[in-house]
């Protein structure tokens, strides 16, 4: 019987969210600049008699154990893939905050992917491994990949992208989840009714990651979903000037949201704007993180 598989499945934020127009798929063609954060879930794999799936941590009421859960889809599609039964025993320990727009499922999917690779000893390459992420969903080959990358497509096209130090980030997380799907019909909604401006390209952002300067970084990040995040959570107004008010460099919604990732000048900084956030009452709890980490990985293989 193989050992068990301990993997650990970063977090990630946007920096950059570009959103095009609504495709005839009900998908948006995006530009993104995904960074993976510290902030993670850790998943141990161990084969089991049937398939199933247990959840402890930060929101873990929330998170189905049913096929409905993207790591029991994961699972079902790698054993059909492999020609095998799924039988694993998956325990998720949830630290990314449940929908809060940080990828948490999309991580425990691709964390999944390399832990059975792994535990059924498939020798599936990354690429193979990228392809079958991509099927699951927009995020999970970006949660594969880790570090810093540009996205296009529906976000699951990837090139690397070169970020010199690393960026110390405070998260404010929100009492309840919002669901990506209404978040982007939001921002469909409020185009049909105005034009919230839209970002441009991400090249300077890009130019301030290689030059690994908070500062610089800063006042060019940017998400097209943060107005339709903000017209559906107004209350997120208050959290982004709290942080920015804590002496955070910049506030923004991570992703679909509704955590609000703050910027900071350094790891030391980050703890202050941290305490002070946590003590202002405008969000459920606050996290430090630091990226870029390693995409999904193997921690240890127990013996
Ligand atoms: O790919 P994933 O299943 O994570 O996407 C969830 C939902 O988010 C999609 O059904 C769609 O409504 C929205 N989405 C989108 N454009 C993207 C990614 C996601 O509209 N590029």
């Amino acid at each position: 019987m193989p050992s068990p598989v301990v993997v650990r499945a970063p977090s990630k934020v946007n920096l950059h969210l570009g959103v095009a127009d609504l495709r005839p798929d009900g998908y948006h063609d995006l530009t993104t600049v995904f960074q993976a954060l510290s902030l993670a879930d850790d998943l141990r794999l161990a084969p089991a008699a049937s398939l199933s799936v247990r959840v402890s941590g930060e929101g873990a009421a929330e998170v189905p154990t049913d096929r409905t859960n993207l790591v029991w889809k994961a699972a079902v599609r790698l054993a059909h893939l492999a020609g095998r039964a799924p039988l694993v025993e998956i325990a998720i320990t949830k630290g990314v905050p449940v929908a809060g727009g940080m990828a948490g499922g999309s991580a425990d999917a691709a964390a999944t992917l390399v832990g059975l690779n792994e535990l059924w000893d498939l020798g599936l390459t990354r690429e193979e491994l990228s392809t079958i992420a991509a099927e699951l969903g927009s995020d999970v080959p970006f949660s594969l990949h880790g570090g810093t990358a540009l996205g296009t497509g529906r976000g699951e096209r990837l090139l690397p992208v070169l970020s010199r130090n690393t960026f110390h980030w405070v998260l404010a997380l929100a009492k309840d989840g919002l669901s990506t799907p209404s978040v982007f019909r939001e921002l469909d909604r409020l185009r049909a009714e105005g034009e919230p401006p839209r970002l441009g390209d991400p090249q300077k952002l890009m130019q301030a990651l290689a030059a690994g300067d908070p500062h610089t970084l800063a006042p060019l990040l940017g998400n097209d979903l943060q107005a339709a995040a903000l017209s559906l959570k107004p209350e997120l107004r208050r959290t982004l000037r709290a942080g920015v008010g804590a002496g955070a460099l910049a506030g923004l919604v991570s992703g679909s949201g509704p955590t609000c990732a703050f910027l900071c000048e350094s790891e030391e900084a980050a703890i202050g704007v941290a305490a002070e956030l946590a003590g202002a009452g405008v969000c459920r709890s606050v996290r430090t993180a630091s990226g870029p980490v390693p995409g999904a990985r193997v921690l240890d293989t127990e013996a």
